[in-house]
């Protein structure tokens, strides 16, 4: 049996930041930040919105495409690692405001690859026929934990919400193969020191601070690996891959591993310059875009891979 999705939401905060209003808080230009990065805009919520109410939307379009009751639903998994609370857990709230009475609902923390790991996770109670109908969601509003003087970081992130539906299929199409990977050794790299159990009163601030070139190093290496892995898994080659939607963070990243493996430039989805790096909601919110836009068809092959704190990776390959 396999794990097929028929339903894709997504959901951005209105107000768009560009690149020229951090030139005005941060020593950046425009330049700069479009040839290291890609980004030209982002989306940033307002102090009162949290990652469950970005979330909501978005899985209420994904159960709408998919035209399922939300009672319907057996499980709930997030991808988050920005959640509204310690605990309860996002996909607790998400449970209670859907109305999703019969489902059960807890998140996953594998940050930019959240959303991969949460997918990965939800295949598998499928698969096993455990569960007929889950919802999976990427969902971050990193922009909170950002520190505004801090220019190697606040200009890559963005925030955003992605869901989709999965529910057994009854032909070939679906998840075909999984592959996850986490390398802890290099959790320093990016990491949110305050506000967990270590450090509960913040000593160490609550800003995400990162190493960027190590984790431009890891991203490279690990994006490559991720599709070749999954590809393996699955039985299948790159010159079969019709669409990869790799995690939004950099287009050199995306460019270089693109190149490296041969894959052309229109197999490749790009929406980076409009939203920065979502994290979790990446991969989901391109893929909405990229349905709309009728980038993938019935039959079409498609990977996801996403990368980021942990560090992690994960790739899914799917059968549309
Ligand atoms: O989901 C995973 C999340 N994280 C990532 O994907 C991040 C991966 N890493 C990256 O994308 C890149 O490392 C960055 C975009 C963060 C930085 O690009 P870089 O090419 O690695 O730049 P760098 O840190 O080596 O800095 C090069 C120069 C430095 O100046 P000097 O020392 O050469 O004079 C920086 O101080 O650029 C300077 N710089 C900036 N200049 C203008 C760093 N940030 C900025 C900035 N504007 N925002």
């Amino acid at each position: 049996m396999k794990a097929k999705i028929i339903g894709v939401g997504s959901n951005l905060p209105k107000k768009v930041v560009t690149n020229a209003d951090l030139e005005k808080i941060v020593e950046t230009n425009d330049e700069w930040i479009k040839t290291r990065t890609g980004i030209c805009e982002r989306r940033v919520t307002d102090y009162d919105t949290s990652t469950s109410d970005l979330a909501i939307k978005a899985a209420e379009k994904a159960l709408q495409a998919a035209k399922l009751d939300p009672e319907k639903l057996d499980l709930i998994i997030v991808g988050t690692t920005s959640s509204d609370y310690l605990f309860p857990s996002t996909a607790c709230i998400l449970q209670s405001k859907l109305g999703a009475k019969n489902a059960a609902a807890f998140d996953v923390s594998a940050a930019c690859a959240g959303f991969n790991f949460a997918l990965t996770t939800a295949t598998q109670y499928i698969e096993n026929g455990t569960y007929q109908n889950v919802l999976v969601v990427g969902a971050d509003t990193l922009t909170k934990y950002l520190d505004w003087t801090d220019r190697g970081t606040c200009i890559l992130f963005g925030d955003a919400a992605g869901a989709v539906v999965l529910t057994q299929s009854s032909d070939d199409s679906g998840v075909l193969a999984s592959w996850l990977k986490a390398e802890g050794q290099l959790g320093d790299n990016l990491i949110m020191p305050g506000g967990g159990s270590r450090d509960p009163e913040q000593r160490h601030g609550r800003f995400i601070t990162m190493n960027g070139k190590e984790v431009f190093k890891f991203a490279v290496r690990v994006l490559e690996e991720s599709i070749k892995a999954v590809l393996q898994k699955a039985n299948l080659e790159i010159k079969d891959v019709n669409l990869l939607i790799p995690h939004q963070a950099n287009t050199r990243i995306i460019d270089h591993v693109s190149k490296k493996m041969g894959l052309a430039k229109e197999k490749v989805f790009v929406n980076l310059h409009k939203y920065g790096n979502t994290s979790a909601a990446s991969i989901p919110l391109a893929l909405d875009e990229a349905l709309a836009a009728g980038q993938i068809k019935k039959g079409d092959l498609v990977i996801l891979s996403g990368f980021g704190a942990g560090l992690t990776c994960g790739a899914n390959a799917i059968r549309w």
